[in-house]
C-alpha cells in the first residue's frame, strides 16, 4: 500500500490552537423526542439533565439542543416567539440554567440553537406589524410589500416556500381591506425579518449576549445562508431536482446573498469579547462545499456544517472526493471540516444509506413511499459509515438515536405527521417526522422509557425495544457499545487534531486513510477486501477470514 503525504491545507487546521470546536464530537439533542420529565410525551430539558450522565460515558465533547426557547411550535420550535425564554412545554430558564451547569460539571459544554431568518408570527414585533399601518417602522422588521396584480390580489413575486406552497401571505390589514403581503420562506406562521433593518441587528446582538451571558459555548445558527434576500426581490423558482434546498446554480435571490457574511462579523465580534472559546456554527446549504467555506473565513463563523458529506451517496469514489474537497476548501480559510450523517431534517442514516429511490432533502420516506430501505443493510451501513467519519480529522456532529442505529421510521400514521411540509404539500411530502420520533431508553417500560406515563408525541415503531438503550447496553456488539469505543480510541489517539494521508492500493471500492497510527478502510464494494497491516482495534461488523467484509469499516493500529 502506498501513502500520499497531506499537504499542509489538509493538516493544519484542526491542529491551529486549542480550541474545542476544531475537533469536538457534538451530539444534538431534538429536546422534543430526547427524554420526558413530566411526562406530557414531550421531550424537556429536565428530561435531558437526567440523562447527561448517558452522554457523558458515550464520551461526547459537546451537546448541540435545538430550539426550546418560547414557540407555538408550528415547526416544532424553529418559530420563536421569544427568543430569550425557555417554553413552557420544556420547562424554564432555571431549567436551563440547572442544565448548562450539569452539562459543564461533567466537562460537556453546550451550543444553542439561534433562528435568525424568521420569528413567529407570535413574536411581539409580527402582532406589532400586524397592527400597524403599512408602510410604519413596524412593518420594516419583517419584509411586508404590496402584491401585484389590478388589486394587489397577487403574491410581489414567484418565491415558493421550502415547505411546499407560496412564500408570502396576505395580511388583512387593522381597518379589515385586504392588504400587504409578507414573506415566509418557511411556514406561514414563520415571518422572515428584514436584515437590513438596523434595530433587527441590534436585537438579535442582544439575544446573541443574553444567552452568552448564561454561559453558553455557542450557537448553531438556522438558515445562516438566508438572512439577506437580493434587491428588489426578484422572481425565482428553483427546479424539482433542488429539493427543499432550492437551487444550485448559485444565483438564488435569497440563499448566500454577499451582504449576509457581514452579520456573521459583527457576531464574531460579540463572540470575540466574551472569555473562553465561544463557537458560531452555520446551517448554510449552499451548493458546493468552496461556497460554503465562505461563512467559515477567519472574523466570520468557526464551523459549518458539512452538508455535502451527508448527501454522499454510499460510493467510494464520492465520498473520497467529498472528504478530500472539505479538507482542502476548509482547509483554505483555516477551518477544521465538519462531518455529519444525521439530524433532524433528513432521513436517518441507518436508512438513506440503503434507499433505493432517489428522496431529495426534506421530502421524507412513509408508507408509499418508493425505494423503501432494507433495514438490515441500512445498519450495516450506517455503522460502516460512522467508523469511517469518527476517523476523520475535524469535528462531528451526531444527531440522538444514532448511537443506537435507529432507522427512519416509516409506517408513521398520516393522522400522526406533524410535519408543516406533509400539511403545506397536502400529503406529497412525507417530511422529516420519521426522524424524529422519541428515543427508546428502556424496552420493557412506557414509550420505551422516554417517560413514565407511555405518551409519545410520536408514535414509537414497535420494532424498536430491540434497539433500546438498557437493550444495546448489554450488548457487547451493539451499535451504542460501538460508539462507546468509536469515541474513546478518537479521543485517545487524537484523531479529531490529526491530520489525513489517503492509501492507495486497495481499488476503487475501497476508502483508505491514515490518519496518526490508524489506518482506515471502508469496503463499499461487493467482494471482501484484505485488512491493512497491524492490530485491528475496531470493526464496524464481524470480519470474516478472507478480509473486510462488504459494507464493513475497520480501523488497524501501526503502533
Ligand atoms: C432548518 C431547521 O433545521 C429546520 O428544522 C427548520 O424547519 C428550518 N431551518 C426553518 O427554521
Ligand atoms: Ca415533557
Amino acid at each position: 500500500m502506498t501513502t500520499t503525504v497531506p499537504d499542509q491545507a489538509l493538516s493544519q487546521p484542526t491542529a491551529r490552537g486549542s480550541e474545542w470546536w476544531r475537533s469536538a464530537v457534538i451530539y444534538q439533542i431534538y429536546p422534543r423526542s430526547f427524554a420526558d420529565g413530566n411526562g406530557d410525551g414531550i421531550g424537556d430539558l429536565p428530561g435531558i439533565t437526567a440523562h447527561l450522565d448517558d452522554l457523558a460515558r458515550l464520551g461526547v465533547d459537546a451537546v448541540w439542543l435545538s430550539p426550546f426557547m418560547t414557540s407555538p411550535q408550528k415547526d416544532a420550535g424553529y418559530d420563536v416567539a421569544d427568543y430569550c425564554d425557555v417554553d413552557p412545554l420544556f420547562g424554564t430558564l432555571a431549567d436551563f440554567d440547572e442544565m448548562l451547569a450539569a452539562a459543564h460539571a461533567r466537562g460537556i459544554r453546550l451550543i444553542v440553537d439561534l433562528v435568525p431568518n424568521h420569528s413567529s408570527d407570535r413574536h411581539a414585533w409580527f402582532r406589532e406589524a400586524l397592527a400597524a399601518a403599512p408602510g410604519g417602522a413596524e412593518r420594516a422588521r419583517y419584509l411586508f410589500r404590496g402584491g401585484r396584480g389590478a388589486h394587489g390580489e397577487l403574491p410581489p413575486n414567484n418565491w415558493q416556500s421550502v415547505f411546499g406552497g407560496p412564500a408570502w401571505t396576505r395580511v388583512t390589514e387593522p381597518d379589515g381591506t385586504p392588504g400587504q403581503w409578507y414573506l415566509h420562506l418557511f411556514d406561514a406562521s414563520q415571518p422572515d425579518f428584514d436584515w437590513t433593518n438596523a434595530e433587527v441587528r441590534a436585537e438579535f446582538r442582544r439575544i446573541l449576549r443574553f444567552w452568552l451571558d448564561r454561559g453558553v459555548d455557542g450557537f448553531r445558527v438556522d438558515v445562516a445562508h438566508g438572512l439577506m434576500k437580493k434587491d428588489g426581490l426578484p422572481d425565482y423558482l428553483p427546479s424539482a431536482k433542488d429539493g427543499s434546498t432550492g437551487g444550485d446554480t448559485g444565483a438564488v435571490p435569497y440563499w448566500g446573498q454577499p451582504e449576509v457574511h457581514d452579520i456573521y462579523r459583527e457576531w464574531h465580534d460579540v463572540l470575540a469579547a466574551y472569555d473562553g472559546d465561544r463557537a458560531l456554527c452555520a446551517e448554510a446549504w449552499m451548493p458546493s462545499i468552496a461556497e460554503t467555506a465562505l461563512w467559515v473565513r477567519p472574523g466570520e463563523m468557526n464551523q459549518a456544517f458539512n452538508f455535502g458529506y451527508l448527501m454522499s451517496p454510499w460510493d467510494a469514489a464520492a465520498l473520497h472526493d467529498v472528504i478530500d474537497e472539505s479538507l482542502h476548501e476548509y482547509g483554505a480559510v483555516g477551518a477544521p471540516s465538519t462531518w455529519v450523517l444525521s439530524n433532524h431534517d433528513v432521513i436517518r442514516h441507518a436508512s438513506r444509506l440503503a434507499l433505493t429511490a432517489d428522496s431529495p432533502q426534506g421530502e421524507g420516506i412513509g408508507p408509499n413511499s418508493p425505494g423503501r430501505p432494507d433495514p438490515v443493510l441500512g445498519l450495516r451501513r450506517a455503522r460502516a459509515a460512522t467508523t469511517l467519519m469518527l476517523a476523520l480529522p475535524g469535528s462531528a456532529y451526531l444527531y440522538q438515536g444514532e448511537e443506537l442505529g435507529l432507522p427512519e421510521a416509516i409506517d408513521i400514521p398520516d393522522a400522526a405527521r406533524q410535519d408543516p411540509t406533509w400539511f403545506r404539500t397536502n400529503g406529497e411530502r412525507y417530511g422529516r417526522d420519521g426522524c424524529r420520533v422519541p428515543l427508546p431508553w428502556v424496552a420493557n417500560a412506557p414509550a420505551y422509557g422516554f417517560n413514565i406515563t407511555g405518551a409519545s408525541w410520536l408514535p414509537q415503531p414497535i420494532e424498536w425495544a430491540r434497539l433500546a438503550r438498557d437493550v444495546e447496553s448489554a450488548d457487547p456488539a451493539s451499535t451504542l457499545n460501538l460508539y462507546h469505543r468509536l469515541l474513546a480510541e478518537r479521543r485517545d489517539r487524537g484523531l479529531g487534531t490529526g491530520a489525513l494521508a489517503w492509501v492507495d492500493g486497495y481499488g476503487p471500492d475501497v476508502v483508505a486513510f491514515r490518519n496518526g497510527n490508524v489506518t482506515v478502510a471502508a469496503n463499499l464494494g461487493d467482494a471482501p477486501v484484505p485488512v491493512p497491516a497491524g492490530r485491528v482495534i475496531l470493526a464496524s461488523g464481524p470480519l470474516h477470514e478472507g478480509g473486510i467484509p462488504v459494507d464493513t469499516t475497520v480501523w488497524v493500529a501501526t503502533d
